[in-house]
């Protein structure tokens, strides 16, 4: 338990939920008819998405709070005169070079310098097997140019399990008209397999592989964007320390291949009930009521879960050091390849401000202390990095500065001022 002076309180609705804020775009943009989306996320990573359509001919209009998009079809993008820019958003890069591959276009895909570190051979691969060819860069990042064509059908197996890869074959699929099977170890985030299949796709979907069948063509959306649980999962963490008062988090995405954070903070001990749950096309939507328990305990978690929670390890780690015990998290390498290496971003950054925190090669282990955290976050301009640390600055006792506290405008423009709100 914290300093006793902290109590959190009130209603809180997060921004819309990322990845279905990009599918949402992509999807409305591919689809015959014209689309109407609500709440979407006004996020620096959903601009990119927004910009990269442009460039391919669609009429992507200001992200207002509700607009409308008339879609071109799956085969109605046309070439893009200028580089295909994605900028911090590894989403928009893997997902959309799908869309040009199956749509048989040349786009060269550019981002900024921590976009530009990451893997893209794990795309490469399938969508050259499918018959795509790729320029790459000797380092496997972007700068990349894609090169479409007429693809064909794969039955791929991903080592690793990922959205982004799975959701770039499917979109590639669909733009081609081709049929393919993509297997994953455990089933990453399924936004794409629920929106094709909401939006009159016919898809086979188990929990080792997912089946979508060629020739189809998406009907328009009528979407309202759900709550993003990993902009959420701030907020949760939060109450969780506090101890005093309750939190209610108002519509938020609980697709259980996403609430992995939510149950690792219900085993440390702390107290979440999920209320008004709702089915909204094709996503449960529910309110999250948070509460401190009885004080947290340490927690362990192994490779099966990881992907229900990637986004929200940092935190978890963050969180960590004030439970008590010890938590270890393995078989999540895949943190050293987000838009940081999470893990040791993570790891030095508890360290230096005084916590009790190890590497591992793929996950860490933090032992709780409930330590009085003083010092500055080094971010490396990783968005979920300064708001895991925004959540142990909120606490009274540690003194943090954060480096980049600008950087949330990536997923969560207004983190500030909602984490203010509710500690007022
Ligand atoms: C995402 C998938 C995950 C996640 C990322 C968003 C998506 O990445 O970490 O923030 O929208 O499909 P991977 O699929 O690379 O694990």
């Amino acid at each position: 338990m914290t300093d006793s002076r902290l109590r959190v309180s009130g209603e809180l609705r997060v921004p819309g939920d990322k990845s279905i804020s990009h599918r949402a775009l992509i999807f409305a943009a591919l689809a015959d008819g014209s689309s109407r989306v609500r709440g979407i996320l006004q996020s620096a990573d959903v601009h990119s998405t927004a910009g990269v359509l442009r460039a391919l001919g669609v009429g992507i209009p200001a992200l207002d709070e509700e607009f409308e998009i008339v879609g071109v079809g799956p085969h109605g993008l046309t070439a893009p005169g200028v580089d295909l820019d994605c900028g911090n958003s590894g989403t928009s890069a893997r997902l959309l070079a799908g869309v040009v591959a199956g749509s048989g276009l040349e786009g060269r895909f550019v981002g900024d310098g921590s976009l530009s570190r990451r893997p893209m051979r794990r795309i490469q691969r399938p969508l050259e097997e499918m018959g795509a060819r790729f320029d790459m860069s000797e380092h496997g990042g972007l700068p990349m140019v894609v090169h479409g064509a007429a693809l064909g059908t794969i039955d791929y197996r991903n080592e690793t399990s990922s959205a982004q890869v799975k959701s770039c074959i499917l979109l590639a699929a669909l733009c081609a008209g081709a049929e393919v099977t993509v297997r994953e170890p455990t089933r990453s985030r399924d936004h794409t397999e629920r929106m094709l299949a909401a939006h009159g796709v016919e898809v086979w979907v188990n929990d080792e592989a997912v089946l979508l069948f060629g020739g189809q063509h998406l009907g328009p959306l009528d979407l309202a964007v759900p709550g993003d649980p990993s902009s959420a999962a701030f907020f949760a963490g939060l109450a969780a320390l506090a101890p005093r008062g309750e939190l209610l988090l108002r519509g938020v995405c609980v697709n259980e291949t996403r609430t992995g954070f939510l149950a690792a903070l219900g085993e440390m001990g702390a107290s979440i009930a999920l209320e008004n749950r709702v089915l909204s096309s094709g996503e449960w939507i529910a309110d999250i009521r948070v509460a401190a328990g009885a004080g947290l305990r340490g927690v362990e978690i192994v490779a099966e879960a990881i992907p229900t929670l990637i986004d929200e390890l940092p935190l978890l780690a963050c969180v960590a050091a004030f439970a008590d015990g010890e938590t270890r998290v393995t078989g999540a390498g895949e943190l050293r390849v987000k838009e940081s290496d999470r893990i040791t971003a993570v790891v030095d950054a508890l360290v230096s401000l005084g916590a009790d925190a190890r590497e591992l090669p793929d996950g860490f282990v933090v032992t709780g202390t409930s330590p009085r955290l003083r010092g500055t976050v080094v971010t490396h301009g990783d968005h979920r990095l300064a708001m895991a640390f925004g959540i142990l600055a909120a606490l009274p006792g540690n003194e943090i500065a954060i480096d980049d506290r600008e950087c949330v405008s990536v997923s969560y423009p207004r983190f500030w001022t909602d984490l203010r709100a509710v500690t007022a």
